[in-house]
């Protein structure tokens, strides 16, 4: 092993990642990480919260070990737990408080949801037909799902997902400079999908091309800044193919992003998606998992063909670091649920089975919702007897 290469800043800088989600913000500009520092590949950090009770302790440690832990060199991640001062509280409702009125929080995403991004190091490899599965297995746990197609020129979640209409648009509220788009929604049994999608707004795919460069390329901010995306438990992010600018650009405008990466068996598709994977960690996004799709197709007869490799998964997941979350079979009714905009995953069969497991795991055991209920310490509520003023 080499020297450690982790200082506290770089420690800081990951820990910016980690939200808040009571106070929308950031645990490290709130004033709540008391110290960070890494020593023989172990990070050490210290987090003062509101008041020691609140349930918000369990998502905040697993946010800062998954980051954390994402770092090269560190090994192992220590959690000290401490509680504000009366004085550093009220600081901290002061912030939370010019935040909330600022609302120049700086996306119209809200801070409790948790956004995953799919992500591939090529086209093809099904980005898209886990994106629209996952969503409708989780709606039909009854969650609030936001769709976002980040695949600007290549979308194809509106049809994937039987969604056509044009985008609407709302005249702007009180306190909004201009209206806002409002998204598509598809009912799944007890949930909701809101899907936006350059496709509900241009009307082929050869005028998105058309536009390409022109007003597209700004088309994610937009899906950031100007949809009233409401409330979402779960946002997932169809991204392009490969590494470049949108990813990029999402990094730095979500920095709650997760992002799970989906390969076929093939050793060439694990090969890039690699690359994917190393773009995330220097962007600071944790990796949630592997997605293995287009795995081994089973024959009528149940013998099984491996049509596209095997254990392209297992060796991708090694290779990161992270878990192995699914392997979707090859099947003919993932490619014509997507066709037919009715997914597979609403339906049966094995590859449905699959995405409802792996949406069951994110759910209970990777990402759980943020569940403010249950909080004792709902802290915003003490925020008019600290600031008497204002
Ligand atoms: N598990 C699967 N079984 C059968 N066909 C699949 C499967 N996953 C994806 N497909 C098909 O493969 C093609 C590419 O998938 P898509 O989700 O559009 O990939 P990407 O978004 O990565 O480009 C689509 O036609 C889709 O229907
Ligand atoms: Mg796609």
């Amino acid at each position: 092993m080499s020297e450690p290469s982790v200082d506290e800043s770089e420690v800081l800088a990951i820990l910016r990642g980690v939200m808040d989600p009571e106070l929308g913000d950031n645990i490290v500009d709130l004033g709540m990480v008391r110290s960070a520092y890494v020593e023989q590949g172990t990070a050490h950090i210290t987090i003062a919260l509101t008041t020691a009770g609140c349930p918000l302790r369990a998502t905040i440690k697993r946010d800062c070990e998954s980051r954390v832990s994402s770092l090269p060199d560190v090994s192992n991640v220590q959690l000290h737990w401490d509680e504000l001062t009366a004085d550093e509280r009220t600081r901290v409702m002061q912030r939370a408080r010019a935040n909330a009125r600022d609302t120049a929080a700086p996306t119209q995403i809200p801070p409790r949801a948790r956004v995953i991004s799919i992500a591939s190091g090529k086209g093809g490899v099904g980005k898209s037909s886990v994106t629209v599965n996952l969503a409708t297995a989780l709606a039909s746990k009854g969650f609030t799902v936001g769709v976002l197609d980040a695949d600007i020129w290549g979308f194809s979640v509106p049809r994937m997902l039987g969604v056509d209409s044009r985008l609407s648009a709302r005249p702007a509220s009180a306190g909004e400079e201009r209206g806002k788009i409002v998204p598509e929604e598809r009912r799944e049994g007890p949930g909701v999908i809101k899907v936006v999608s350059t496709g509900l707004m241009v009307e082929t795919e050869e005028t998105a091309l058309m536009w390409r460069g022109l007003m597209l390329a700004k088309a994610v901010e937009q899906f950031l800044h100007d949809v009233d995306w409401g409330e979402v438990d779960y946002l997932l992010i169809d991204m392009p193919p490969g590494t470049g600018d949108v990813q990029m650009a999402l990094a730095r405008l979500l920095p709650q992003a997760e992002m799970m990466v989906v390969t076929t068996p093939a050793l060439s598709a694990q090969k890039v998606a690699v690359r994917v994977a190393d773009m995330a960690r220097r962007s600071h996004m944790p990796v949630l998992g592997v997605i293995e799709n287009m795995s081994a197709f089973t024959a009528p007869d149940g013998s099984s063909w491996p049509l596209f490799g095997e254990g392209g998964g297992e060796r991708l997941a090694a290779e990161i670091g992270a878990p192995l979350l699914g392997s979707v079979p090859l099947e003919a009714a993932v490619s014509t649920g997507g066709d037919t905009g009715q997914p597979v995953a609403s339906a049966g069969g094995r590859a449905s089975e699959v995405f409802h497991t792996i949406a069951t795991r994110i759910v209970e055991e990777i990402l759980p919702p943020v569940n403010m209920d249950d909080c004792t310490a709902s802290s915003l509520t003490e925020v008019p007897v600290a600031l008497p003023n204002e």
